[in-house]
């Protein structure tokens, strides 16, 4: 799926909060674990549920309906939430105690690929909704309010983006100057290791219009920057305004034009699907940021084969070469996952090479997790865990080098930042540079949407410190 995964806070104390209520408006709590894509459809879930009368609440002692937006791409994701789930049900049984109701639902991947043994784990659970039928929430509440338990799994991901509200104006506005929209969601490439396409199911791309409406609705709300989401997002492809049919590329040239959009990114992209015409869109488009999340998983040729990858270590560093031909100034971005089974010591140490030869600004790296169902669950050769611990810790090492490295390298120079929020500190505000690092200012370097010059003057861990140039 190559979305790199973002563990949100855990809820903390659930029971013992607050129960009361200042109006009788119903409340929903969402959470969501996993990747970006999970964040967007955690804000679309709440947009549907807004035009059913619900309003969106950080506090969950105060909902009447909790969402856990669920994410299965390694083990740990799906113990979290069953752990998460007994948390809610004594939650669930004291409201039952004061007499008031509390409906609990699990979405996202997990809900895909358990369905209703999740009911059976969990009885508390009310209703298990898959990504594909988001759309169908408020009917799905009302038969859950009637009585029944609800599993609804169905693959029907044409009709969610039809049927889903658009996004309404105070809600973009209060999640900020950047946002994410989906344009492509599922998988047909099969990697061994991977659940995506079993989760989220095959490929399905929106179309043009759709996609086009939504970037002018969130850039007249005031977003400067939009990240296009798909766990295959370059092998987006439409029917064009002019009848053509469209890559990705052609997409964000089209999107280049919406007038206060100042900034594209999009991720995750698979490297068999970089074509020409993306390329030539990093090459030409100056709002499109020169940061790239490629993954690669691994440098063995012997791995990537079964792990289905379908290209080689050299065709990918072959494309990057014309990358960076096309766009010098070009940052990579990566995932990797070391202990894939049959992985030997020489396999790993060519990751380890072809990281050396790329040189990363930032990455992310797992250990293999076998996930029921797929190939490579059942291939010989699982890799022993305190080795896959030892892998990781090497290449995480060297990764972490190269991108404080990277970060190290842009002391003294001047960059565009574009400022995104108050800062943690008084008297600071945070920009993000256009390799997504954050960048802390004096809050008096701009307003929250500007995109303002500043020399950068130090590192932090994983941040830069900047003054106006
Ligand atoms: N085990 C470990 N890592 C995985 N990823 C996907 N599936 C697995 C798995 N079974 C990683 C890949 C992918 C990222 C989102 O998660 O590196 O790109
Ligand atoms: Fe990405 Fe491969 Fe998973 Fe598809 S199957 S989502 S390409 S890792």
């Amino acid at each position: 799926m190559d979305l790199n995964t973002i563990e949100s806070d855990d809820i903390g104390t659930v029971a013992g909060q607050p129960a009361a209520r200042a109006t009788a408006a119903k409340k929903v709590f969402i959470k969501t674990y996993g990747c970006q894509m999970n964040v967007y459809d955690s804000q679309r879930m709440s947009d549907a549920l807004a035009a059913d009368g619900y309003t969106a609440t950080d506090a969950i002692g105060e909902a009447d309906l909790v969402l856990l937006n669920t994410c299965h791409i390694r083990e740990k994701a799906a113990e979290k939430v069953y752990s998460e789930l007994g948390r809610i049900r004594d939650m669930k049984a004291e409201r039952a105690d004061a007499g008031r109701e509390l409906l609990i639902g699990v979405a996202g991947c997990v809900a895909q690929a358990e369905g209703a043994e999740i009911i059976r784990r969990s009885p508390a659970v009310d209703l298990v909704i898959g990504p594909q039928t988001y759309h169908r929430l408020p009917d799905v509440l009302a038969r859950v309010r009637g009585g029944e338990k609800i599993v609804e799994t169905e693959y029907a991901i044409e009709d969610k983006f039809e049927h889903l509200p658009r996004p309404r104006r105070a809600e973009i506005i209060k999640r900020g100057v950047t946002a994410f929209l989906t344009v492509q969601e599922g998988c047909d490439k099969f990697c061994t290791f991977c659940v995506v396409p079993y989760t989220r199911g095959s490929e399905v791309s929106r179309p043009v219009a759709q996609i086009v409406a939504e970037a002018e609705r969130l850039a007249e709300a005031g977003v400067r920057e939009v990240t296009l989401l798909g766990q295959n997002v370059n092998a987006w492809h439409g029917q064009g305004e002019n009848g053509e049919e469209w890559g990705l590329g052609r997409l964000l040239f089209r999107l280049a034009e919406i007038p206060g959009l100042a900034r594209l990114r999009y991720t995750t992209s698979h490297p068999r699907d970089m074509d020409d015409e993306l390329i030539a869109a990093h090459r030409d488009l100056p709002s499109l940021m020169p940061y790239l999340h490629l993954p690669v998983q691994s440098g063995s040729d012997r791995i990537l084969k079964a792990m289905n990858r379908r290209h080689t270590a050299e065709d990918y560093l072959a494309l990057l070469d014309r990358i960076r031909t096309a766009r010098p100034d070009i940052a990579l971005s990566g995932d990797f996952i070391v202990g894939f089974p049959g992985e030997t010591d020489a396999d790993f140490e060519a990751t380890m090479e072809l990281v050396r030869q790329v040189n990363y600004a930032s990455a992310f790296s797992f250990k293999y997790s076998p996930r029921p169902g797929t190939p490579g669950a059942d291939m010989p050769g699982h890799v022993p865990e305190s080795v896959k611990d030892e892998r990781l810790q090497l290449l995480q090492a060297l990764l972490l080098k190269q991108q404080q490295d990277f970060g190290s390298s842009l002391v003294g120079s001047s960059i565009d930042t574009l400022i995104e929020k108050p800062g943690r500190q008084a008297g600071q505000k945070v920009g993000r540079s256009p390799w997504l690092q954050p960048v802390i200012v004096d809050e008096k370097a701009g307003e929250i949407g500007d995109i303002i010059q500043v020399r950068i003057t130090k590192t932090g861990y994983n941040s830069l410190f900047a003054e106006l140039a």
